[in-house]
């Protein structure tokens, strides 16, 4: 079952002419597992659902081999590691590389794959300036399953739309033009407007993006032919320094039901939510719909960009906006943008734009 998954997400990899490394490695992979190898006895025992995304736990678990100089001969194919060997002949060296370190490699698939991408920032930033514009009230910004709480930060990063610079133009992480059509008539002045006066973030494992360790597992779950990404999550971690963010290490609808009491009339209290839906159980996924829709009289609106809920063969995920105590606290939220896995580009379909 493993190697028919890896297989069909390398031939996916393929098709989105991403990482030939990855492409090669999970290739390997696949006929290891299928030859009952090292891959296996590695995922032995693990429930493998699709939606934990097993190809991405083995990956990233090499990944962080690789980063922490432990796997000197595999680094050699890694060009986050300085390699640049072509990846023809990396599964072999990668095969000896989990046989050796099997039980460090066990430990790490066991962990939720932690990416956490600043470039979905492109999608919340829009939809803090929409939000912004239609309650003109400072926002109190609450994200669930926010892993080093990186995207907490969103106000704090540039973009340039339309030749002007939104958010904060001497950032060190910069989106050039990464909106199609706009969230709000004027960005400009909607920028100017947006405060976000408060901010805080839960997950059930958070990650520490001021420690070396913390930034080294967020590295890890990149793709390491993927130098503009590696380099968003470090200039997001350097911000994150100056701007430290308290992410608690809490589940997301006991946490959120906490901080939904204390919601305050004079701010709109904003829930975001980015790639969590599939990591959490049906139970979990009704407790926070519950706290958000049972919540006080304050104003409140809740922001997820996530896959669709029935796969449409596109690669882009929604955003989507339900608001309470107006609108539509209760039935399906409407689509705001459609965004890349990992942010721009995001098209903007606001209602009445
Ligand atoms: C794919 S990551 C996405 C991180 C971040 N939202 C982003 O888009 O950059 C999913 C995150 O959800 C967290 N998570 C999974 N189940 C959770 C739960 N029940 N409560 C809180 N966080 C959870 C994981 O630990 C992980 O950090």
């Amino acid at each position: 079952m493993i190697g028919e998954l890896l297989r069909s997400r390398a031939a996916a990899l393929e098709r989105a002419r991403r990482s030939r490394l990855y492409v090669e490695l999970m290739r390997g992979a696949a006929d290891d597992a299928d030859a009952g190898g090292i891959v296996a006895s590695i995922f032995e025992g693990d429930p493998l659902t699709p939606a934990s995304v097993p190809e991405l736990r083995l990956l990233a678990a090499l990944h962080h081999l690789v980063l922490r100089g432990d796997a000197p001969q595999l680094a050699r194919f890694f060009p986050s590691a300085g390699g640049a060997e072509p990846p023809a002949g990396a599964w072999e060296v990668a095969r000896q590389t989990l046989a050796a370190h099997a039980p460090c490699i066990r430990d790490r698939i066991g962990r939720t794959v932690q990416t956490n991408e600043p470039g979905r920032c492109v999608a919340l930033y829009g939809g803090l300036l929409w939000l912004s514009e239609r309650h003109r009230l400072p926002i109190r910004l609450l994200e669930i399953g926010a892993s080093a709480g990186l995207n907490l930060n969103a106000d704090r990063f540039a973009y340039v739309v339309g030749g002007a610079t939104l958010g904060e133009p001497a950032s060190l992480l910069t989106f050039n033009e990464p909106w199609e059509g706009l969230p709000v008539a004027d960005p400009v002045v909607a920028a100017a407007r947006l405060q976000v006066a408060e901010r805080a973030g839960c997950d059930r494992a958070p990650l520490d993006s001021t420690t070396g360790e913390g930034r080294l597992a967020l590295q890890s779950y990149i793709w390491p032919d993927e130098p503009e990404r590696l380099a968003r999550v470090a200039h997001a971690a350097r911000i994150a320094a100056r701007h430290p963010v308290r992410v608690e290490q809490r589940d997301a609808a006991v946490w959120l039901a906490g901080r939904l009491a204390d919601a305050k009339p004079d701010m709109l209290t904003v829930v975001w939510q980015s790639v969590v839906n599939q990591y959490l159980e049906d139970d979990e996924r009704a407790a926070i719909l519950s706290a958000f829709t049972s919540a006080g009289a304050a104003p409140l609106a809740w922001l997820t960009l996530e896959p669709p809920a029935t796969a449409d063969g596109s690669d882009r995920f929604e955003l989507r906006c339900r608001e309470r105590p107006e609108g539509n606290g209760s039935g399906e939220a409407p689509v705001i943008a459609r965004a890349g896995y990992h942010g721009p580009p995001v098209v903007w379909q606001v209602p009445g734009s």
